[in-house]
This record gives structure tokens, C-alpha cells and sequence, in this order.
């Protein structure tokens, strides 16, 4: 047997915790599959004294990331901390710097720096590994670069953010409320340290940049990316999709098209009957259309200390065996294509709308007409059933505003968000117009 590999991991958070405990328990039959021992050599986090529910005794302890990513004491620097800069990027531009392989989950970062740093580990001959950045659990980093050589990718789309699948599931389900549900998923340790990354889409415009990049061969673009978040969905919205057919998710799309690269995250509803639509609680899906093996779906945890942990350990595994590629994106870095953002006019889809309508004469039609102007048609319209009515004095039925669901034929979005600002405009509803695109998956 080859001599032990050495591990140095900075952050002992969710997923640390989870890759020092997974280790520990499969050590016997890790050194047997990599032909040598894995060895956690040294640790570091902010808090020594936190318990972590594993004894530290027999490992060294750093108080500073960048020390440990250059300790002479180990071969692999395990990064677990987080962040697009700060201790993150220091410590892995350390450790790249002195030679050590990189295994990292940080989707910020890679988004970031990501094409920089793929050229530093490869100009020293390392690996820099990143399974456990995009969804989870599931093998889709892998499956792109790797066991997908020989196809061209057209498109890669996906549920990409566990903490929000978790969400629009629990509270299509059970009826909760959004912050209900975003405080659980905290606690199960799915959200991001600040859940502005998870609610805001940007957690999954990091990771769909990534995908983009490998499947299209392109520069990482982070900033490329439309990005449309949650947290104004609520549950009259996920209520009123159920009864129309349909469920709510957060998708990452990118598509290659004649003219470029489309990438695109936002809430969507899409069909019942899809296989998206399925997907539910922290589980992830990713979906990849490519020339020669046709659709592939694959699906998993997408976040959580122990599906995270399998991952990490698989990158770790392949640095063991010697089998870790020192291209981080599967190309040379200096072959990823320069970025190429679809210039064409937005593509096309029908629309759900929601709107807050004043029960007034001629308010309905006025509002079709404001979208007939635009050349938008109307697939169905529901007046909901009359909320509740104030009993304040004075106070008329044309005061209360009753729920209007529309869905649209397809238009584009700017046709569709001008028309709707008319109708705001107008007066005829006493709140913004919700509206999500419908996307037939
Ligand atoms: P976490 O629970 O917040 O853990 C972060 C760890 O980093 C903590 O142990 C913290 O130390 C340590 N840390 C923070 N700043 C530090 C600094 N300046 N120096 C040294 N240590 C520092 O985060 P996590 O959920 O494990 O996520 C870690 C990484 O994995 C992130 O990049 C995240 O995006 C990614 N990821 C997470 C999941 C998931 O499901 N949670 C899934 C996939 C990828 P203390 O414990 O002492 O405070
Ligand atoms: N916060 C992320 C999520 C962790 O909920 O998907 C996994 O990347």
C-alpha cells in the first residue's frame, strides 16, 4: 500500500463536520478502494472550543486557513468554509500556491475566480475539485466533465438550491409559511450562512454557472445570468398553481442557441406531470440534453452535512487513487471559450398572473385590453371566490380587491412586464402584479 494521503479541512460547519465524520467511520474501506489510507492531519475553524460531535485530539488545530493550506504536514486542503473572498479565497490560492491539491464546495468562489484558479492548479500539475459545489449529492460535475466527453451539450437546466425546493414543498404541502419554512431549513443545515444566497436565486446562478461552463466549454459568467429568487412567491400563488395543473420551482436553465449562450434562474411553474415538477423537499434535479446519449436527469439530495460529505469524499478518493484530473473544467483553462451571451430577443413562454383587481365596473376589460395592446393572449381567467369584505363604514364593494389569475398564451417578457406596469398604472389593482413564467419541461 502507497503511503497515507494527508488531509488538512478548514471549516468544521455542516458539511466539515460531516466529511471528518465520514471519514473517520469508512477509513478502512476508503484506504482499501484508493489503494492507501486517507489521514485527517489538521483542522481549522473559528471556534476551538465548539463541540463537533468528534474528538479533535489527534489532529493539529490552525487558527488561520492560509497556514494550514501551506502546512508541509499535508498533500490536501479540504475547503469548507464559504465565501466568494475572504478566508475562502486566501486559503485556496494559498494552497494552490504551495503545491497542494484543492477539494472545495464553494460555488461563490468557483463562480467568482473559478477560470483563474483552474489555470493556477493546472500550471502546478493539481487537481482542484469541486463535486460537492453544485447539487449536493448528485454526481453531476463528474457526469459533465467526465462521462459526458463525447457528447455537445445543448442545454442543462435544474432545481440547483436545495434550501428553496424545500421551502415551495413544505408550503405547497403543509401550508406554511415562507419564513417558517426558510427558519427549518436553516436549522437542517441546507441554507447558506446568509439565505439571501438560497431566496435571491444567487446560490443557484452560482452553481448554473458552473454547469454552463462545463457543458458549453465556455468562461465562467457569472454575471451573464438573469436572476429571480423566491421570496416573492407566496401561497396564494402555490395555491392557485395547484389548482391550474401546475407547481412552482426554482430552475437554473442555460441553452445554447445559434446566437450564444442563454443562462437564466428564476421561479417557474412548470406541469404536474413533468419529472421536475416530482422533485421535492431538498431534493435536487439536473437535466442535461445532449447529441448522443439523448436527455439525462439525475437526481439527489442537494443539500444537507452528509449527501455534501459524499461528494467531498469522492474528489478526496480520486487525489487517493492518483485519478484526480488537474484540468478543473475537464479542458485546459486557456481552451474555455470566451463567453457568448444570446443577443436575440428573449424567448418566448405563456405567463401566470395574479392580480389584486378593484371589483369595478369595466376593470376586467380594461386590463385585457391593456394586454390585447401588447399582443398578449389570454389562455384562461379566474375571478376568484370574493374575499372577505370590510365592514368599515362608507366602505364599497369596488374598494375590495378580489384575486384574478390569468395564464397567458406565449409573449415575451418585456411585453408582458410592460403591460402589466399600464395596468398598475391604470389603477385597477391595489397591489404589483405577480407573474411567473410556465415553462412546458
Ligand atoms: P457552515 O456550517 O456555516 O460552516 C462554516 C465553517 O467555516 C464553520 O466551521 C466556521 O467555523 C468556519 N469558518 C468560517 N469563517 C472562518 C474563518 N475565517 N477561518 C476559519 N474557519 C472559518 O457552512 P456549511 O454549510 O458547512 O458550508 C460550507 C461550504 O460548503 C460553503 O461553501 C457552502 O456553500 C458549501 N455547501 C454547503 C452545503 C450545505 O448543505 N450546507 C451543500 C453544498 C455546499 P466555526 O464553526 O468555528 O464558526
Ligand atoms: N444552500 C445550498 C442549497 C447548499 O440549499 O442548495 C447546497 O449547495
Amino acid at each position: 500500500m502507497q503511503s497515507s494521503l494527508r488531509l488538512g479541512v478548514a471549516g468544521l460547519g455542516t458539511v466539515g463536520a460531516s466529511v471528518v465524520k465520514l471519514l473517520a467511520r469508512h477509513a478502512d474501506d476508503l484506504a482499501i478502494r484508493c489503494g492507501r489510507p486517507i489521514v485527517l492531519r489538521a483542522v481549522c475553524a473559528r471556534d476551538r472550543t465548539k463541540d463537533r460531535g468528534f474528538s479533535l485530539a489527534h489532529v493539529n488545530w490552525f487558527q488561520d486557513p492560509v497556514k494550514l493550506a501551506m502546512s508541509p504536514d499535508i498533500d490536501v486542503f479540504v475547503e469548507l468554509i464559504g465565501g466568494a473572498s475572504g478566508a475562502a479565497e486566501a486559503s485556496v490560492r494559498a494552497a494552490l500556491d504551495a503545491g497542494k491539491h484543492v477539494v472545495t464546495a464553494n460555488k461563490a468562489l468557483l463562480a467568482r475566480h473559478g477560470v483563474e484558479l483552474a489555470a493556477l492548479a493546472e500550471k502546478r500539475g493539481i487537481s482542484l475539485n469541486f463535486e460537492a459545489a453544485v447539487a449536493g449529492g448528485i454526481p453531476i460535475i463528474k457526469t459533465l466533465r467526465e462521462a459526458l466527453a463525447g457528447n455537445q451539450v445543448s442545454r442543462v437546466y435544474g432545481i440547483l438550491n436545495g434550501t428553496c425546493n424545500y421551502i415551495l414543498t413544505r408550503m405547497e404541502r403543509e401550508k406554511l409559511s415562507f419564513e417558517t419554512c426558510l427558519k427549518d431549513a436553516q436549522a437542517l443545515g441546507y441554507a447558506e450562512t446568509d439565505p439571501t444566497f438560497d431566496i435571491g436565486g444567487f446560490d443557484t446562478a452560482h452553481k448554473l454557472a458552473l454547469l454552463t461552463a462545463l457543458a458549453f466549454g465556455s468562461q465562467i459568467d457569472i454575471d451573464s445570468i438573469e436572476i429571480d429568487g423566491i421570496s416573492r412567491i407566496t401561497l396564494a400563488d402555490i395555491e392557485a398553481a395547484d389548482e391550474l395543473g401546475y407547481r412552482i420551482k426554482l430552475l437554473g436553465i442555460a441553452e445554447m442557441g445559434p446566437n450564444g449562450i442563454e443562462q437564466r434562474v428564476h421561479p417557474t411553474m412548470v406541469p404536474k406531470s413533468s419529472a421536475i415538477a416530482r422533485i421535492d423537499g431538498v431534493l435536487n434535479a439536473v437535466a442535461v440534453d445532449a447529441d448522443y446519449v439523448g436527455e439525462l436527469i439525475l437526481v439527489g439530495p442537494g443539500a444537507g452535512g452528509n449527501a455534501t460529505a459524499s461528494s467531498v469524499v469522492s474528489d478526496i478518493a480520486d487525489v487517493a487513487r492518483g485519478t484526480a484530473l488537474t484540468n478543473m473544467m475537464g479542458r485546459p483553462a486557456g481552451n474555455m471559450q470566451p463567453y457568448r451571451r444570446n443577443a436575440t430577443e428573449r424567448l418566448q413562454s405563456g405567463y401566470y398572473v395574479r392580480l389584486s383587481v378593484y371589483d369595478r365596473p369595466g376593470a376586467l376589460a380594461a386590463i385585457v385590453a391593456r394586454l390585447a395592446e401588447r399582443d398578449i393572449s389570454i389562455e384562461s381567467i379566474v375571478q376568484r371566490s370574493r374575499a372577505p369584505r370590510a365592514d368599515a363604514p362608507g366602505m364599497h364593494a369596488r374598494d375590495v380587491p378580489q384575486p384574478v389569475i390569468l395564464i397567458s398564451y406565449e409573449t415575451s417578457e418585456r411585453a408582458m412586464s410592460e403591460a402589466l406596469d399600464q395596468i398598475r398604472a391604470d389603477g385597477h389593482v391595489s397591489e404589483p402584479p405577480q407573474f411567473l413564467r410556465i415553462e412546458q419541461l
